[in-house]
């Protein structure tokens, strides 16, 4: 034991001693590291080496929820192995980039990179060099810069900080709402305490708004003890950082997402240390839009079967009332790949509103939309007098049909 902390946290080199660790996992495969996920789906193992196979230290599996033609990025993608299920996956159209900033993994997932991308057909997957906490800054272009021109006085290093952040705006390693998908597995909890607020914010600012994060990590059901948050050994054994079951989805809705849902929790913990039981979670979570609220007179309807549930921005559904939302909030919880998509009924207005005449919308409270506001005053017999398109061509939209109609003199 070494690295004696204070109980708040590990005040030793943690990130030196997860390189060790893990630089020697590329090596040599150490069995204990991390409770590896054994379903993963074995049609896109049988392209892969049996070194790549091995030396897999995930929980869990994220790949499950990719799908065709999305552009996703692995944190800590070690060894490759989900990155190269999800190239074969996201297909031609789509992308792969698996971050590390451990020189021996890249070059393990690198050295088979070719005869891989032979087999697949297509060339969609690439290895970068950089911290998951800052996802702008290529590290395989600072390393060379510092080859170039070593640091060698304080001066110099000024201006290396000048350089990093030149980087980080102008060329930045993972751009700005680029990616559909973050997908990890088993490396949130590697990441240093004070830096895991960074982490989030990290993944929020690289994903396109709609696009979610899956990530599969350690939980506990407790605060570790100081025991157990001193050892390094359990630090880089993806133990002492691990999140607290629920701190980890609160991590998701303070960074700014929306619609977070666990995905897969582990019945068995896979350890338990001074009775605090560790296990796998994979936990979805997406980006909202960021963008004005705007009247468009739609309606959103809860299916139930809770009798009242709340979206992350306060808006309170209760089952089967007609709920007026503004146009963000429907399209977000109307999303063919949103998390909403099953649990609510989406009602357009008849007449659709024009977006350039569209006046805001005040979304502080909750308003029940009266059926004359979404089928107009004029409405009789099933259409309006200047009837016309409604929206997306969408079956679980619900527009007034001619079935619906009332009869004459009804309304
Ligand atoms: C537990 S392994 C998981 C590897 C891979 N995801 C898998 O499923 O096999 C953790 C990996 O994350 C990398 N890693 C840990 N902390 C990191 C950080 N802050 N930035 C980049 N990579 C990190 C390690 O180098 C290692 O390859």
């Amino acid at each position: 034991m070494s690295s004696p902390t204070t109980g708040a946290g590990p005040t030793g080199d943690i990130e030196r001693e997860v390189i060790r660790r893990y630089a020697a996992g590329a090596e040599q495969v150490e069995a204990a590291l991390c409770c590896a996920a054994s379903d993963y789906d074995t049609r896109y193992l049988e392209i892969l080496p049996e070194e790549i196979i091995a030396k897999d230290y995930g929980c869990g599996d994220p790949s499950k929820w990719v799908s065709e033609g999305e552009h996703v990025v692995d944190l800590g993608s070690g060894a490759g192995k989900v990155c190269y299920i999800l190239a074969q996956k996201v297909g031609s159209q789509g992308s792969v980039t698996g971050v590390d900033f451990n020189d021996t993994m890249l070059a393990l997932a690198r050295k088979h990179r070719d005869t891989i991308v032979e087999r697949i057909g297509y060339d969609n997957v690439r290895f970068v060099k950089g911290r998951i906490q800052d996802l702008a800054l290529d590290l395989d272009r600072l390393q060379q810069k510092l080859a170039d021109e070593p640091v060698a006085s304080v001066d110099a290093w000024h201006a290396l900080e000048e350089h990093c952040r030149a980087l980080r705006t102008n060329e930045p390693m993972i751009a700005d709402s680029s990616i559909d998908a973050v997908v990890s597995n088993c490396v949130l909890n590697l990441v240093r305490p004070e830096q895991k607020e960074a982490l989030f914010a990290e993944i929020f600012r690289v994903l396109r708004p709609g696009g979610r994060a899956v990530i599969s990590d350690v939980v506990c059901d407790e605060t570790p003890t100081d025991r157990i948050l001193n050892d390094p050994e359990l630090w880089s054994g993806c133990i002492a950082g691990a999140f607290v079951e629920h701190e980890f989805l609160q991590r998701f809705e303070r960074a700014g997402f929306y619609g977070v849902e666990i995905l897969e929790r582990q019945a068995e913990p896979w350890q338990v240390i001074d009775g605090v039981e560790f296990r796998s979670m994979t936990v979805r979570a997406y980006k909202a839009p960021d963008e004005p609220c705007m009247e468009h007179k739609q309606a959103i309807v809860y299916r139930g079967p809770w009798s009242r549930v709340t979206d992350d921005d306060g808006h309170a559904l209760v089952r089967g009332r007609r709920t007026a939302v503004c146009d963000r909030t429907y399209r977000t919880l109307t999303d063919p790949r949103g998390p909403y998509r099953d649990s609510v009924i989406g009602i357009e207005p008849l007449e659709p509103v024009d977006a350039s005449s569209a006046g805001l919308f005040d979304c502080s409270g909750v308003r029940t939309r009266e059926p004359r506001e979404t089928k107009g005053d004029a409405y009789r017999n099933g259409a309006s007098p200047t009837r016309s398109a409604v929206g997306p061509d969408d079956a679980s939209v619900e527009r007034p049909s001619a079935d619906d109609a009332c009869g004459p003199g009804c309304c």
